[in-house]
């Protein structure tokens, strides 16, 4: 691997991916970031990295959707891998406004496999990252496993099933080498604040109401970034082509669970003024539709394959996670105001 394109590199997962990959995997290459920048997308995630790296980062302007600016880039930066976050990742908007997540997460995923089918002598790996969500919910016992049968039930979820089955397809139809991962829920520094952990640390610090959809009780397997940008790069390494690997945190935890964690955490680091406890903003809200009930991860055949485990536990974890919000207001309050979206082509634009 030489030069890598990663899509979706300014993205929450991505932006740590790529920072681990130049400054602690041993790559020697080049990394291509292609990124649309939706809203998501905060190059401020990786600030000054294209001086810090000079010859081997390299920022992308580009949209997965735009099939000739794709064919340009495989071949102006010479790619030979391929590691493909880029996505609508957030379930609410889906259920909201499906579109853009079939555009971007199917037909975008679409144009990358062409893209990499058009150049099938030259490419080593397509790295496809995915979700656990493909394979629906499960009841009170049980676990997915790699072959868990597909069920999707939110619009985000059949779009990013309906990619994984592309890229099986490209790599049964052309022999793509592929590889997948599967992974369960992400937190960690640098999550835009939509998903349940950042909001609710960031409501928590402006006691602003803590909003939990039913009764919490839904439970979801959390896993810290750096834990799944590990195995993505031991996947990459060392996975066999052809091959999916489920990726999970063994931290199975009822959302209730989670946000009271992140008020008793909250209270120490940052008391209210009122003196009242944060877990008096906890608001219990409609549902969403068709919320899956339980995520739990079997990650038995990347732990024995390939040794990867998971290593930071949820307590220090989500410690973590709260120290980084609270020490870094200014990406905070630019992600609210919406500052950071004014970055084109990795320069500000006032
Ligand atoms: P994110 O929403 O934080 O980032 C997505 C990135 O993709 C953004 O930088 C955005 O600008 C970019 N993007 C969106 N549409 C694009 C397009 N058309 N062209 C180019 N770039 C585009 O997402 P995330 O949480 O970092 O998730 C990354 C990947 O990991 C996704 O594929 C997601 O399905 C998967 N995943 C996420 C989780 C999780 O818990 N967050 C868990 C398992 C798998
Ligand atoms: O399982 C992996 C998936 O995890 C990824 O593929 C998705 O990209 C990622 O968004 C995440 O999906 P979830 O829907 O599980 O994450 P979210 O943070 O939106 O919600 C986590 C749980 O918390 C879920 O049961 C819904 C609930 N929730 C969420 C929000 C935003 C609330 O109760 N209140 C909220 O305000």
């Amino acid at each position: 691997m030489k030069n890598i394109l990663v899509t979706g590199g300014c993205g929450f997962i991505g932006s740590v991916f790529v920072r681990y990959i130049l400054e602690e995997s041993g790559f020697t290459g080049r990394i291509i970031n292609l990124d649309k920048l939706t809203y998501a997308g905060n190059p401020e995630n990786l600030l000054n990295f294209e001086e810090l790296y000079k010859d081997r980062y390299i920022f992308v302007h580009e949209d997965i959707c735009k099939k000739d600016a794709l064919d340009k880039v495989f071949s102006n930066y010479n790619i030979d891998t391929v590691c493909h976050f880029a996505a609508e990742s957030h379930v609410d908007r889906s259920i909201v406004s499906p579109e853009a997540f079939i555009e971007t997460n199917i037909n975008g995923t679409f144009n990358l496999l062409e893209a990499s089918r058009k150049r099938l002598d030259k490419i080593k790996l397509f790295h496809h990252v995915s979700t656990d969500e493909v394979f629906g919910s499960l009841g009170a016992e049980g676990y997915f496993t790699e072959t868990t049968p597909y069920s999707p039930n939110s619009p985000y979820s059949a779009s990013k099933a309906g990619s994984d089955h592309l890229v099986r397809a490209y790599s049964e139809t052309y022999g793509l080498p592929v590889t997948v991962s599967n992974c369960s829920n992400n937190y960690g520094p640098y999550q835009f604040p939509e998903k349940l952990i950042p909001l609710m640390i960031i409501n928590a610090m402006e006691d602003k109401p803590l909003p939990i959809y039913g009764d919490g009780a839904n439970i979801r397997d959390w896993l810290y970034v750096a834990d799944h940008c590990r195995a993505i790069w031991q996947i990459m390494n060392n996975g066999e082509k052809g091959e999916t690997y489920n990726v999970g945190g063994k931290c199975e935890k009822r959302n209730l669970e989670v946000v009271e964690t992140i008020c008793s955490l909250m209270d120490e680091a940052f008391p209210s003024k009122s003196g009242k406890s944060k877990k008096d903003l906890i608001t219990f809200v409609k549902d969403r539709p068709g919320h899956d009930k339980r995520y739990a991860i079997d990650c038995t055949k990347i732990e024995n394959s390939l040794g990867w485990h998971p290593v930071e536990s949820f307590e220090s974890g989500i410690k973590a996670t709260i120290e980084w919000y609270l020490e870094n207001q200014t990406w905070v309050d630019r992600i609210k105001s919406g500052e950071y979206l004014k970055w084109i082509d990795g320069h500000y634009n006032m």
